[in-house]
């Protein structure tokens, strides 16, 4: 692999943006030679999967590469459960319809989830009650240096759409490693999945009819970013401690609360709050709200980085005029390198 100037950023949102260096790595060792060429231009070093939950700026000061490390390997197996080391340049979708060709289950609330196996661990991907979390054994990374780490589940300190990655940007994941299991016991707890079986007629749905569910539900949804450029969930669900979420549903009752497992703090959904705070119809030139869902900024098309963020942040004034809350963007931002 050789770097390239002036490398085109590929992203999910459609914004034109440029790296001052660039490549696609498609080995270890290509990624520890990237690391190294980043050192000696003193310059960050970032690696991307698809670019489906980044907002970049027109100039990114850095060395982006794009993890393209394929593969997925079968490390160990028995009868209840199988352990698989994947490439992080694998596409997300291709790992949960492998798996289930397999018969290897767990991952079929995640099926449609845009990007790459490397990028799932970062934002601890997560989906009609199911997160990767659950199924991480370990995530292998270079760190600066150019050494191996091997993570452990604990050590990836996971939690809603967040781990240590979040924080460590300099670590670049190279393979994950994922145990799944074999019965077929599904998760049926979220109750648009749930709803989706009973209008089927489904009464004991596989995991690969799980799957197609969700596959539909996202799809009515959320829009195609091949179709309507956007990178997902714009802001996270706010989590609140459980008191201030109640004293919020005294004075607006329509607000659905959710219990977060092991603790007192209770998840506001935020597209609610997007649409009771009358945001839904506001736009800043072709960057809109996905009317569905509008958690989802959408790139109509031309749209500039400048004009996602203002449209954001009007958002988030307005919310936090009307609730007091103020809303978390998910995507990583990539506009303080340049
Ligand atoms: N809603 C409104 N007004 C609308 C549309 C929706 O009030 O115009 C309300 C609905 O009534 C519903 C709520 O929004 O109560 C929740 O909608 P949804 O079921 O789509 O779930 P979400 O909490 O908004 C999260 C994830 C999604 C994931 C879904 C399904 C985050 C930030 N987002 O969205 O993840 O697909 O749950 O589990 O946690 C992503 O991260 O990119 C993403 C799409």
């Amino acid at each position: 692999m050789t770097p390239q100037t002036d490398f085109l950023i590929p992203n999910t949102l459609s914004l034109a943006s440029r790296a001052a260096w660039g490549g696609a790595l498609t080995s270890l060792a290509d990624v520890q030679r990237f690391v190294a060429f980043a050192k000696a231009q003193q310059l960050p070093c970032l690696v991307l999967g698809e670019g489906s939950n980044i907002v970049t700026g027109p100039e990114v000061n850095a060395c982006v590469g794009l993890s393209r490390i394929t593969g997925i390997r079968v490390l160990e197996e028995n009868p209840e459960w199988v352990r698989l080391e994947i490439g992080a340049g694998e596409n997300w979708h291709h790992l949960v319809m492998t798996a289930l060709a397999n018969g290897w289950n767990g991952l079929e609330n995640l099926a449609l989830i845009p990007g790459s196996v490397g990028a799932a661990p970062i934002q601890n991907i997560g989906a009609y009650g199911v997160e990767i979390s659950q199924f991480v054994q370990a995530v292998v990374c270079v760190d600066e240096a150019g050494a191996v780490q091997r993570l452990a589940s604990a050590e990836c300190q996971f939690a809603y759409r967040d781990s240590v990655f979040k924080r460590r940007g300099e670590l670049v994941i190279t393979t994950v490693e994922l145990q799944l299991h074999k019965h077929l016991n599904v998760n049926l707890s979220y109750p648009d999945v749930a709803r989706w079986c009973a209008e089927q007629g489904v009464v004991q749905p596989t995991p690969s009819q799980i799957a197609g569910a969700v596959m539909d539900i996202r799809q009515k949804k959320l829009p195609d970013p091949e179709q309507m450029p956007n990178v997902g969930s714009f802001f996270k669900n706010p989590v609140l401690p459980a008191s201030q979420a109640q004293a919020l549903r005294q004075t607006f009752p329509q607000l659905s609360l959710y219990a977060q497992p092991d603790s007192q703090q209770l998840k506001l959904s935020a597209a609610q709050l997007i649409d009771i705070a009358g945001c839904k119809a506001l736009s800043q030139g072709p960057v809109q709200l996905w009317q569905k869902q509008p958690l989802v900024l959408v790139n109509r098309g031309g749209g500039t980085c400048a004009q996602v963020l203002a449209l954001a942040t009007r958002i988030q004034q307005r919310v936090n005029s009307r609730f007091g809350v103020w809303l978390e963007i998910e995507p990583t931002l990539l506009t303080r390198l340049g």
